[in-house]
């Protein structure tokens, strides 16, 4: 008989209880230990590691041929190229800051990515109850009712979901103020989450118009990116050029008109700081 190969949507049906079933258990735990990775903002629990643990193991029991990347594990060993094998790019929790203080954007996202293609995606936040799925030009859907963005135009209207945890104290603090300075003139509202992944499934679902961060890793864009552009969505790199899985700096918009309209503020404002550096340097 042929050999047939497992199609998107078996791989889909495979992870989903296992994705579940991880998440359920978030759900009954009360103190939960905070440990520090290195910077302050940068925390991590018992159930990052035990999440990623236990599909690493699930879906390596079931397909030994599959790579694997994960937050977790990368912490210790590094982060493995991406070739052209099935991978898994695991976030076992997105918003780790969120969840040890109870606030509930925070979810676990698994991705799947064939010949360096995002081809499937899987966003669990069980403290809403919400799960967000994508297979590859089938479109998004949150718990089973598929998704579209709100195609919103108008930059005057929308609200902004920036991400700006990584700008405390960092090199990208310049960046924010003048960034900002010039957003605020222009935008309908700003929030700043805290979760990556949730950022981007808020997009998806048109609750909010646009969401951005930068300076992220694989695995917070495996699963989400393809689902905002299966909602419709439009995602591009912060800094003007192609999006890039293994170097995340991400702008998702419900359209690419505000994508444009985005980046044409960010590129003045960045402008404007480079040529206030480059005076305060002639001084
Ligand atoms: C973080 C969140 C946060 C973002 C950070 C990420 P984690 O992921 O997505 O919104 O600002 O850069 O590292 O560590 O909670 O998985
Ligand atoms: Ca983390
Ligand atoms: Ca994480
Ligand atoms: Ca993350």
């Amino acid at each position: 008989s042929l050999a047939m190969g497992t199609t998107t949507q078996e791989y889909l049906d495979f992870v989903l209880p296992l994705v579940k079933n991880a998440g359920q258990e978030l759900l009954s735990v009360k103190n939960v230990e905070v440990e520090e990775k290195g910077e302050f903002y940068d925390v991590v629990t018992v159930y990052d590691r035990k999440i990623e643990q236990i599909l690493f193991k699930k879906i390596k029991e079931r397909w030994p041929d599959h790579k694997f990347i994960g937050e977790e594990e990368s912490y210790t060993k590094g982060i493995s190229q991406l070739s052209n094998e099935s991978t898994w790019i695991i976030d076992p929790i997105d918003g780790t800051a969120n969840f040890v203080r109870n606030l509930k954007d925070a979810c676990i996202s698994v991705g799947l990515v064939i010949n360096k293609e995002q081809v499937m995606g899987v966003v669990y936040n069980p403290f809403m109850d919400e799960l967000y799925t994508a297979i590859k030009g089938q479109g998004a859907y949150l718990n089973g009712v598929k998704i579209q963005t709100n195609g919103a135009t108008d930059i005057s209207k929308s609200v902004f979901n920036y991400e700006l945890s990584l700008g405390v104290n960092t090199k990208y603090y310049d960046l924010y103020m003048y960034r900002l300075k010039h957003l605020l003139k222009h935008i309908g509202g700003i929030r700043s989450m805290g979760s990556a992944v949730m950022g981007l499934c808020y997009v998806a679902t048109g609750r909010m118009e646009a969401y951005q961060c930068d300076g992220l890793f694989p695995w917070d864009a495996a699963a989400g990116v393809l689902i905002v552009r299966e909602a419709g969505g439009y995602v591009r790199d912060s800094n003007g050029g192609e999006f890039d899985l293994m170097d995340p700096n991400y702008i998702a918009t419900a359209t690419k008109e505000l994508s444009d309209k985005f980046m044409e503020i960010e590129r003045r404002a960045d402008q404007e700081r480079e040529s206030d550096a480059q005076n305060h340097k002639q001084l």
